[in-house]
């Protein structure tokens, strides 16, 4: 592992356009639960029945009730972790230009990056489903489920369901960030979920080197990545940042 933690760093002070691709592996240390495997959130509810749009227009009351409101809880007092910050560290030295994130928790902006897209949405907002006024998620009184707008309509997160497109825009600029960038760092993603997971695709097609970070291994290890440090996020990212520093 720290071979590999030292060929990221040199491949790093080497690169001129850098992006990450990261998923809710990044957020874990943040204490946001990520959607599968151990501990998972999917292993305790099923998506279809909680984070479908179909389940959610039949009956929004259930699924704010079964997980809209404890994710606010949990989102709302998250913090940045290591990865986060050391996203930003890369970005700082110009070593980092643009992070596609899956995850809507809004954490990377915080830790400082300034060109993240948030390739399902973001959680910050909640919008009404009648005349579409976006309400901050941390103002949203939670007494009343489902939350209402002022003009009666209920309120939905500013993010995407699954049954749902991608925020065009989002899909579009992380096609072309995918396709400039010479190394791609797919940071805490599962890689399960399209279209996100062919971003990394993209960029390796378009001559990119792609960097996994990730305990475990994934559809796009041995394919797609042409390595992976098998590692926590947040550990990883300070290790390779030191070792980066060096190199400068
Ligand atoms: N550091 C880095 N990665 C980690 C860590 C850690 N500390 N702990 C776990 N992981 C990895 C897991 O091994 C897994 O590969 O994070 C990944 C989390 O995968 P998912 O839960 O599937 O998250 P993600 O890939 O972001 O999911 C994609 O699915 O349910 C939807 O819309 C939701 O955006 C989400 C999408």
């Amino acid at each position: 592992m720290d071979d590999l933690i030292k060929k990221a760093a040199s491949d790093l002070a080497q690169a001129t356009m850098v992006s990450a691709l990261t998923g809710a592996g990044a957020s874990i240390e943040s204490k946001i639960p990520a959607f599968r495997g151990k501990g998972g959130l999917w292993e305790k509810m099923d998506p279809m029945e909680v984070a479908h749009i179909d389940a959610f227009m039949q009956d929004p009351a259930k699924v704010w009730k079964l997980l809209i409101r404890d994710m606010k809880e949990v989102i709302d007092q998250a913090q940045p972790n290591d990865c986060h910050k050391g996203l930003a560290q890369l970005e700082a030295l110009g070593k980092l230009q643009t992070v596609i994130t899956q995850n809507i928790d809004g954490l990377h902006q915080m830790a400082g990056n300034t060109d993240v897209i948030e390739f399902h949405g973001t959680f910050a907002w909640q919008r009404c489903m009648d005349c579409d006024t976006h309400v901050e998620t941390r103002r949203v009184d939670v007494s009343e489920i489902p939350p209402r707008c002022h003009c009666g309509g209920i309120l939905r997160p500013n993010a995407v369901f699954f049954g749902e497109l991608i925020p065009q825009e989002a899909l579009w600029r992380s096609r072309q960030v995918a396709t400039d960038c010479d190394i791609m760092l797919v940071i805490g993603t599962s890689a399960m979920v399209q279209p996100a997971a062919m971003m990394p695709v993209v960029a390796k097609e378009t001559g990119a080197t792609v960097i996994e970070i990730n305990p475990e291994s994934t559809p796009l290890t041995g394919e797609i990545s042409d390595y992976i440090i098998k590692g926590t996020a947040g550990d990883t990212m300070n290790r390779i940042i030191a070792d980066l520093d060096a190199l400068l």
